[in-house]
């Protein structure tokens, strides 16, 4: 199986290690800390864990938390990458109060899911041995551990399977207000010396997303070593992000290429099947990196009759106002 980790070393020493460190998401935070304390008073393991919100906000980052917070070990998987034997082996190797990380839980097999379910309820796997008309299942017992499944789609989740999850957390974007004080923190780490504007210009273009601010900080970082002295002000960061081709909203390159795409060859609506077609991507990618946050911003709208580019994205990328649908 696939073991996954994000990020090289860099992004990793960059990651909050206790909820303390881990900005906004407040309402979350406070929900996680008393589950996981009620846990700690009764020595158990927490309920299982489902970490729900677009790419980009965190949820590995909050499971392994989780595993800090509690003091116990971490494995993880990645959802589409399991098969079953190597899921059973991973499972009877969980000691009691681990937190089993799988990411991107909807797009497991559905066989897979089915067999977590015993593993979930009972903590106990049912292994077939043998095949056909003798073909005999073992219960094996397994260690009370957390299953924390991390989804950027719980509508793709079986009912069945998201109510075996006893906490349920859903991440929302971030202000630009915290992803400053991300950035202050990560700057300290990597000790670039970054102007408070300078953040705050980074913060402006990050969608609402960590993981996309720590990136364009590395950006800005290199621009600045390479063409100034490394100190980054306010005019650096803005030139960097130009030259990187982020605009003052966050879009890049592919964003507008989409919506360009849908106003000129759509005339600004269109189905999602074509939209992938003519971009050449796969509609996972389209729906849950491009149109999640122009949704966000209100630059398209998800009717029935297909994506619909709204006035906001015309009028940002200089074309006239839209006729209207009827
Ligand atoms: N990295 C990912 N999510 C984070 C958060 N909420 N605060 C700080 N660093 C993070």
């Amino acid at each position: 199986m696939e073991v996954m980790d994000k990020g090289d070393d860099s992004s990793y020493s960059l990651r909050p290690q206790s909820l303390d460190e881990f900005i906004g998401q407040s309402a979350s935070k406070e929900n996680l800390r008393i589950r996981i304390e009620a846990a700690r008073q009764r020595d158990q393991a927490i309920e299982h864990v489902l970490l729900v919100g677009p790419p980009g906000l965190g949820k590995t980052t909050l499971a392994r938390i989780i595993a800090n917070e509690i003091g116990s070990g971490f494995k993880s998987a990645i959802g589409p990458s399991i098969v079953k034997l190597e899921l059973a082996a991973l499972l009877t190797n969980l000691a009691d109060k681990d937190i089993f990380f799988i990411d991107e839980i909807h797009r497991m097999n559905s066989m897979i899911q089915e067999s977590l379910y015993p593993a979930m309820e009972d903590y106990k796997l049912d292994l077939p041995v043998g095949q056909g008309a003798s073909a005999d299942i073992i219960p094996v017992p397994l260690s009370h551990f957390t299953l924390v499944g991390a989804t950027t789609r719980e509508g793709l989740l079986t009912a069945p399977f998201r109510d075996r999850f006893g906490i349920r957390v859903h991440l929302d974007y971030y202000s630009v207000e915290e992803i400053v004080i991300a950035l202050q923190r990560n700057s300290e780490i990597l000790q670039i010396e970054v102007e408070l504007a300078a953040q705050e210009e980074i913060s402006r273009r990050s969608r609402g997303t960590m993981r996309i601010a720590k990136n364009l900080l590395l950006s800005v970082r290199d621009f600045a070593t390479v063409r100034y002295e490394g100190k980054v002000d306010a005019e650096i960061a803005c030139e960097a992000l130009e030259f990187f081709q982020i605009d003052e909203l966050g879009l890049n390159e592919q964003d507008r290429l989409y919506l360009r795409t849908l106003i000129e060859r759509f005339n600004g609506r269109t189905g999602l099947r074509s939209l992938a077609i003519a971009l050449n991507e796969d509609e996972r990618t389209i729906e849950e990196v491009y149109e999640s946050y122009l949704v966000k911003i209100g630059f398209i709208s998800l009717t029935p009759h297909g994506r619909t580019a709204m006035n906001a994205a015309y009028h940002h990328l200089g074309y006239p106002p839209p006729k209207l649908f009827d």
